[in-house]
């Protein structure tokens, strides 16, 4: 019997079957059933270590779900702020663990308080959460005195041509990611952490995401975002160490020293009309992404980790990778070496009340500096990438992510506001 993938598989064998149509598979005849959900076995429950040189939560292995949000700051207060910080990050450094986000029971041990922890994660494991902090250009404004700390990587993004950007999803002051293998302990890390902030912060937006949209790591499969093509195969992974100095980890000599071990986030909510994209031909969606859709090998080679060839041309005499291809556009040849880490989720939220599922891809991408790699790659990209057809970019956020907290007597940001 013939296994195939996708309904486009099943659509292809009626039509075959009608005589009328005859449609590719996209693994082929015998091909066994697809991998790339496996996001790791018995290790997805485990908790991963908090402290350390960097924030875990960037090259940490891709976890399934997203819950990212983005504050603004309430109080004019900096010395609150920095009291936040502080009581975020000792809750943060308890939920990564496992454990509840406060020790006392009740706030402050007061018995007529709320509890410290809002209790729908009990029982549950850690589930590989992380929470990453990030500090957006909005916070160096003149409030709390650290206009001269800005970092000059934090310059604020150009338009791009065709974005349509929602204010009021975009932007934050402050944002968490919280990534974790269960839903509910995403959730509930960044309710949490919105509670204790109350009366300091108030959440702008917040965005779930579902089914990880890269790999982070060469031991894992490589996942499909909702276009149904596999995404991370050319991504920085946690094993390149030589490559995340060099593109990753921002240093001493950047010049804001405060940031040294840290990196630059830009986040782009990107919504996908996936009902025009489901009535693309497979040769034309192949076409657009520069890649196969069953192997996810560059257009011209076998295998999905072969190096794409752009001088390859068919028998047209045509390039086989197109100059409008998506990967050849965002290759790092095309922009004198630049590569950044893409960490993005898959969205469904909901409908959008007009027969069309409101989904798309939450991409996240961290690198040293935005200037050079996010920039100039999306530049082209919003120039030239056929994809331009069947994606609009509704939101942005640009955030300085500071290095990892050391031990329990540091805090996120303490280089900024020490
Ligand atoms: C590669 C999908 C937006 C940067 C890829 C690949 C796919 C893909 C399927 C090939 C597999 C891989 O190497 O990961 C998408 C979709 C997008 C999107 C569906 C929007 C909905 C973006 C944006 C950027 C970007 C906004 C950055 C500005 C890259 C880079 C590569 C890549 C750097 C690797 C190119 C290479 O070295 O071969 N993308 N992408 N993508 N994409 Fe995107």
């Amino acid at each position: 019997s013939r296994r195939r993938l996708f309904g486009l598989g099943a659509a292809g064998v009626a039509a075959a079957g009608a005589g009328t149509l005859a449609v590719r598979s996209l693994q082929g005849e015998e091909a066994g059933p697809t991998t790339a959900t496996a996001a790791g076995s018995g290790t997805e429950s485990a908790a991963v270590p908090f402290y350390g040189e960097h924030q875990a939560g960037i090259v940490t292995p891709a976890q399934d779900r997203l819950h990212f949000v983005a504050f603004d700051v309430t109080t004019r207060d900096r010395a609150e702020l920095v009291e936040l910080l502080q009581e975020w990050t000792a809750a943060a450094a308890r939920m990564t663990q496992g454990q509840e986000a406060g020790a006392l029971g009740a706030v402050g041990g007061l018995p007529e308080a709320p509890p410290d922890d809002t209790g729908e994660a009990l029982g549950l494991p850690a589930s590989g959460l992380t929470l990453t902090v990030g500090f957006g250009p909005s916070l160096f404004d003149d409030r709390f005195g650290l206009a001269g700390r800005r970092p000059q990587a934090l310059a604020d993004l150009p338009k791009f041509p065709g974005e349509a950007l929602l204010p009021e999803i975009s932007g934050g002051d402050l944002c968490v990611q919280a990534c974790a293998h269960d839903p509910q302990v995403a959730v509930h890390a960044i309710r949490n952490l919105a509670r204790i902030g109350f009366g300091r912060v108030s959440v702008r937006y917040s965005q779930l995401g579902f089914g990880r949209t890269s790999s982070t790591s060469r031991s894992q499969a490589t996942p499909r975002n909702l276009m149904g093509f596999k995404d991370g195969t050319a991504n920085l992974k946690l094993e390149d160490t030589a490559m995340l100095r060099e593109h990753l980890w921002a240093a001493p000599e950047d010049g804001a020293a405060w940031m040294a071990g840290g990196s630059y986030l830009v986040t782009r909510k990107i919504r996908m009309h996936i009902e025009t994209w489901d009535r693309t031909s497979l040769t034309e969606q192949e076409a657009i992404f520069g890649r196969n859709k069953g192997e996810g090998a560059a257009l011209g080679m076998a295998k999905e980790f072969d190096e794409p060839d752009f001088a390859k041309r068919g028998p047209d005499g045509q390039p086989l990778i197109a100059d409008i291809a998506h990967v050849r556009l965002a290759h790092p040849s095309s922009h004198g070496g630049a590569r950044m880490l893409r960490r993005g989720y898959n969205f469904v939220d909901g409908s959008d009340g007009l027969g069309r599922l409101d989904a798309g891809l939450f991409f996240i991408a961290y690198q040293r500096d935005p200037r050079r790699q996010f920039v100039p790659v999306q530049l082209a990209l919003a120039r030239q990438d056929v994809l331009n057809e069947y994606i609009k970019h509704v939101s942005s956020g640009l955030f300085a992510v500071p290095p990892g907290v050391r031990d329990a007597g540091d805090y996120w940001g303490r280089g900024l506001f020490g």
